[in-house]
């Protein structure tokens, strides 16, 4: 029986998912997104040139390999063609490289200016959010009022759509919204007829089959352990189950199913959007950070926050998720600092705790060992004894701290600046 290998965020999104997915994509026959949407954007980098997928598979760009998306997603499809027309490829071949659920849900206009009226209503207590209906698209879900990607293939599709716009604008009425609705709508009916010439399925019976033939398939995960609905900062999180348990909901798979989970994360932290986040550096240094790792949201451009290593959280996911190895991305940024910290634990009430507590609020005081920094430039070494010694004391510090071995270390955006340890 075939397995599943999910690889997934362990901080607050970012880690460089597409990136690794990217690279990994030749060990694998299918990629398969679980959750979220097009609040995701993973970074491909290959031939100098640079992509940014939202709700496609960051298998895409390559030979022979199937994408799928998942039912645990929520799709826009405005967004979706923009993304189709991004990838410089012709949709005759696209189309058969991409399976679509039936069972995902839309996001619909009217789904983004209530994410932008509830947002705006929250004031101060603002999410952060990326504005893409995310939080308003996974409410229709539970509350048993969605519309599902294999609706559209129905003749009332259009009456269907009118009455769920239809009860988003009396909700609407009750807030100040500034928007072209008759613009996103536009291209929303533009998406629909692209999505109308993909395979929508039910891809659970897909992806189990496929297993059972003996295929490999990688799940990929988008944000991160922390923006967990669960599990996350809440309320400060997304609205879905990012964590390696959304991988079976979000495809219809057993747990049985599921074989590694990599865990990736970056050598530090970063954060967008608002809530708490303890290792935080409102600093020279935390700008040094955000400058070197160019850490600005590949969905919306905002600056990043960033702060050190967070080992209590990075354990956390790791527990939540069953991670079985791990994968250190962004190491080339943190070259050229004298001393590189790691919070091991948090200061609350004048006991030191290496547990999250409920609320990770400000009165979270994070903890630090210090450690030696390098200066050597990494970012050409592919082999890891090449890497500096006081790199190499970092890893083998984070290894003995979570009791997982770091398998694969990234020194660059590009799919080559990737250091498989094999030995
Ligand atoms: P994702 O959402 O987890 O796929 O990550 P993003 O693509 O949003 O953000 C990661 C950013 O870091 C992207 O701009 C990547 O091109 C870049 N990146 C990925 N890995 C590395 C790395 O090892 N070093 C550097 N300097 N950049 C990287
Ligand atoms: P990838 O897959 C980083 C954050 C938003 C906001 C909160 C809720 O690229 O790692 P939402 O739009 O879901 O309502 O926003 O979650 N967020 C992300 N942060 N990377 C992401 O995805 C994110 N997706 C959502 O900034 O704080
Ligand atoms: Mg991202």
């Amino acid at each position: 029986m075939g397995e599943i290998d999910i690889l997934l965020g362990l901080q607050w999104g970012d880690e460089g998912k597409g990136k690794i997915v990217d690279a990994l994509t030749p060990e694998y026959d299918i990629i398969t997104r679980f959750q979220g949407g097009p609040n995701a954007g993973h970074t491909l980098e290959f031939e100098n040139e640079k992509y940014i997928l939202h709700t496609i598979p960051s298998g895409v760009f390559r030979e022979n390999k199937l994408n799928i998306i998942g039912n645990g997603l929520v799709i826009d499809p405005s967004i979706f063609i923009g993304e189709i027309r991004s990838l410089k490829q012709p949709v005759s071949e696209l189309i058969n490289k991409i399976i679509i659920s039936s069972k995902a849900h839309l996001i619909l206009p009217t789904h983004r200016l209530l994410d932008a009226a509830y947002e705006e209503a929250k004031g101060e207590m603002k999410i952060g959010s990326t504005l893409k209906g995310i939080g308003p698209a996974y409410t229709d879900k539970t509350s048993r009022q969605g519309l599902r990607v294999g609706e559209l293939l129905k003749e009332n599709f259009r009456e269907l759509y009118d009455i769920h716009r239809q009860r988003h604008l009396e909700i609407l009425q009750h807030y100040k919204v500034d928007a072209d609705l008759e613009k996103y709508e536009e291209e929303w009916f533009e998406g629909i007829e692209l999505l109308k010439k993909f395979r929508i399925i039910n891809t659970e019976y897909f992806i189990n089959k496929s297993l059972d033939e003996g295929k490999r398939i990688l799940a990929e995960g988008a944000q991160g352990t922390m923006l967990d609905i669960d599990f996350g900062s809440y309320p400060f999180v997304t609205s879905s189950n990012t964590i390696s348990g959304g991988a079976c909901s979000g495809l219809g798979i057993s747990p049985k199913r599921i074989g590694s989970v990599f865990g990736i994360f970056k050598a530090y932290c970063t954060r967008v959007g608002e809530g708490p986040f303890p290792t935080e550096l409102s600093n020279d240094t935390g700008q040094k950070l955000r400058e070197n790792g160019y850490e600005f949201g590949s969905t919306t451009g905002r600056p990043r926050r960033c702060g050190w290593l967070d080992l209590p959280a990075l354990k956390y996911s790791c527990m939540i998720n069953g991670v079985t190895s791990l994968f250190l991305t962004k190491a080339d940024v943190l070259t050229g600092f004298d001393k590189i910290k790691i919070c091991t634990g948090y200061k609350i009430n004048n006991s030191i705790v290496e547990e999250l507590p409920f609320d990770i609020s400000s009165e979270v005081e994070p903890v630090y060992i210090e450690m030696n920094g390098w200066k050597e430039n990494i970012t050409g070494i592919r082999q890891y004894q090449k890497l500096p010694e006081a790199f190499r004391n970092y890893i083998d510090f984070i290894e003995r701290e979570t009791g997982l071995p770091v398998v694969i270390i990234s020194v660059g955006a590009d799919r080559t600046q990737t250091i498989m340890r094999d030995e």
